[in-house]
């Protein structure tokens, strides 16, 4: 019973132990072991910023597993148009449901929302913040594809001044024992605040602006977007648009066994040559969300322990 009523915020709040536990399940749920797992389960989606795969994915997640789900795919039609805060909106749909994922583009969004909710709610991204669920599937296709997330050298690439996930991601990896390469324009760089969480766990990281001497060490390379919706100033992010882009001339900079994942959407990240190779897994990354949410819902509603 430990995860019921839980909710899943920031990966902060998470032990190397619970991910680990997370992570196992996800096998047994990825597995088919749990048919009608959330047959009594209807989940709120309440995204206030653009989503495909988080939200088609909990959906999927929910209806696949004998749930179901409402809510809302952006804040247009929803009453935040007309000027409902978040926790008013929170305080309703809380009667509706028994579970709530929530996208929105301000930092502690997730926070606040379950604060004022009466069931467990999932972040599924908070402005630049955090997104656990993403998270999780990351590490969850690690592992698959690796086999353990211990003594990997992991490289983070792209925006990681504005990107959530790699936020996440790099507090994430900071439970095992892994090295990071952080490669960013600098102006993109890993806030000081992510920068000094990693050196408290002793993880050690080198920080580069380009991929050419790191490539050959990587196990996995995670590509992201630059998030041109979190620019002040748009002519700062001309400055850096297509900064990087994996073309099939990259992989010979790259291992031969290097894995490259993304959170998606790409834009120029990634060339589509690239998803024809062995080293490409960002699509079964993607498909690796519906038992990662699914478990991660069972858990939380006391469906699953
Ligand atoms: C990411 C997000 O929303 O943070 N997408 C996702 O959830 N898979 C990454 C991005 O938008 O670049």
């Amino acid at each position: 019973m430990k995860y019921k009523g839980r909710h899943i915020i920031s990966v902060r709040d998470l032990q190397r132990s619970d991910i680990d536990y997370i992570l196992d399940k996800s096998s047994e749920v990825k597995a088919g072991k749990y048919s009608n797992l959330l047959k009594d389960t209807v989940l709120a989606c309440l995204f206030f910023e653009p989503s495909t795969r988080t939200r088609l994915s909990f959906e999927a997640a929910v209806t696949r597993l004998g749930g179901s789900f409402f809510g809302f795919a952006n804040s247009d039609s929803s009453s935040a148009s007309k000027g409902e805060t978040l926790k008013d909106t929170v305080k309703t749909v809380t009667g509706y449901c028994n579970v709530i994922a929530v996208r929105h583009p301000l930092e502690g969004a997730a926070r606040a929302a379950s604060e004022v909710a009466r069931v467990p709610v999932i972040n599924a991204g908070d402005g630049s913040n955090q997104h656990p669920t993403q998270t999780l599937l990351d590490l969850f296709t690690i592992k698959e594809k690796l086999g353990s997330l211990d003594g990997l050298k992991i490289g983070l690439l792209g925006d990681l001044k504005y990107g959530r996930t790699v936020h996440s991601l790099a507090m994430a990896l900071s439970l095992y024992n892994v090295q990071l390469y952080l490669i960013s324009p600098r102006i993109l760089q890993m806030p000081d605040h992510y920068r000094s969480y990693l050196q408290r766990a002793n993880i050690s990281f080198v920080e580069s602006e380009s991929l050419d001497d790191i490539g050959k060490e990587l196990d996995v390379l995670y590509v992201t977007r630059i998030q041109r919706e979190r620019f002040g100033d748009s002519q700062e992010y001309e400055k850096v648009a297509g900064s990087y882009r994996v073309t099939p001339d990259t992989l010979d900079k790259l291992n031969s066994h290097t894995r490259i994942m993304h959170p998606l959407p790409r834009v120029d990240e990634i060339s589509a040559e690239v998803d024809e190779t062995e080293n490409a897994i960002y699509f079964e990354q993607a498909h690796n969300g519906i038992p990662v949410r699914q478990t991660l819902l069972g858990l939380v509603t006391g469906a699953l322990e």
